[in-house]
């Protein structure tokens, strides 16, 4: 899609990739920018209009999509990019409590569908559109010690696939962008944290990477090259690499109190 001109909306907007990508759409000269966040600081990233919106609350970012169009006009590309992180588990994969795996579930999951429910019947009638949906190499591959963030990522990534596949013959186009360890508030100051084994890229550069997938209309955008020779790797030989990972694992794991 041509970003130029175009009406755009990011969630997770207040930082890191979100605010970045706030950024790299008004300098592509995308028409209208509207952030949505959780924090009062998404007033501050530089964009065209800004909303304080939960993206799990589906009535209201039904409500902040239809003021954006009221406001604004027709939105060509909706950047779904708000995530959550959530805590390491190593003593049990299943072991984050219900909540966090609710919390996991309703960020990096729903809310990509409910910004769908209200958005693809709006593109279908005006011939198309983009999606921009932030998931993880996570999704593609696991996040060692966090068993919600690579389950979520996963089914953010099903998703998506199907997304793509069901509206693709309506003109709607979707990306899904997986990077590894970005430097932004998630991972910051967890320099050991295995997100950041292959190097961090900044924000700016994953924007970047973002939109020129976005207006390639590639589906799947691999900031970090190297994903895409893991997930080679993986189909290969499944269980060589469920072994590797496991190594991995063994290295990350803190100590418990019988070793150290
Ligand atoms: N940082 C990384 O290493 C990394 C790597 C791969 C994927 N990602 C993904 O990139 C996306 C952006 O992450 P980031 O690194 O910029 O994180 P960040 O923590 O810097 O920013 C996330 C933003 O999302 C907002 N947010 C969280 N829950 C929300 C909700 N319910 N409604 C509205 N806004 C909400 C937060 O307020 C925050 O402003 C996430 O989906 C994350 O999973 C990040």
């Amino acid at each position: 899609m041509q970003i130029s001109g175009s009406i755009a909306v990011v969630t997770g907007a207040a930082k890191g990739i979100g605010a970045a990508l706030v950024s790299a759409l008004k300098e592509k000269g995308a028409a209208h920018v509207a952030a949505f966040d959780l924090s009062d600081a998404v007033h501050s990233v530089g964009a065209d209009s800004s909303y304080i919106c939960d993206v799990t609350d589906a009535a209201a970012l039904c409500a902040a999509i239809e003021a954006v169009e009221a406001k604004a006009g027709p939105i060509g590309l909706f950047c779904s990019n708000a995530g959550l992180l959530g805590p390491l588990v190593f003593d049990n994969a299943a072991g984050a409590t219900a909540l966090e795996w609710q919390r996991a579930w309703d960020v990096n999951v729903m809310a990509h569908v409910h910004a769908a429910n209200v958005l693809v019947p709006l593109m279908r009638a005006r011939g198309g559109g983009h999606f921009l949906q932030t998931a993880s190499a996570a999704g593609l591959l696991s996040q060692i010690g966090n068993a919600a963030y690579s389950t979520t990522k996963h089914a953010a990534i099903g998703f998506a696939e199907n997304l793509a596949i069901s509206h693709r013959d309506e003109g709607i186009r979707v990306s899904v962008l997986c990077p590894q360890g970005v430097d932004t508030d998630m991972i910051r100051g967890a320099e050991g944290h295995p997100a950041a084994l292959d190097g961090v890229l900044s924000a700016q550069e994953v924007a970047e990477a973002a939109l020129a997938g976005v207006e390639a209309e590639r589906f799947l955008i691999l900031p970090h090259p190297k994903v895409a020779e893991y997930l080679r790797a993986k189909v290969a030989d499944y269980d060589r690499w469920i072994g590797g990972m496991a190594k991995l694992q063994r290295a990350y794991r803190p100590a418990t109190p019988e070793e150290s």
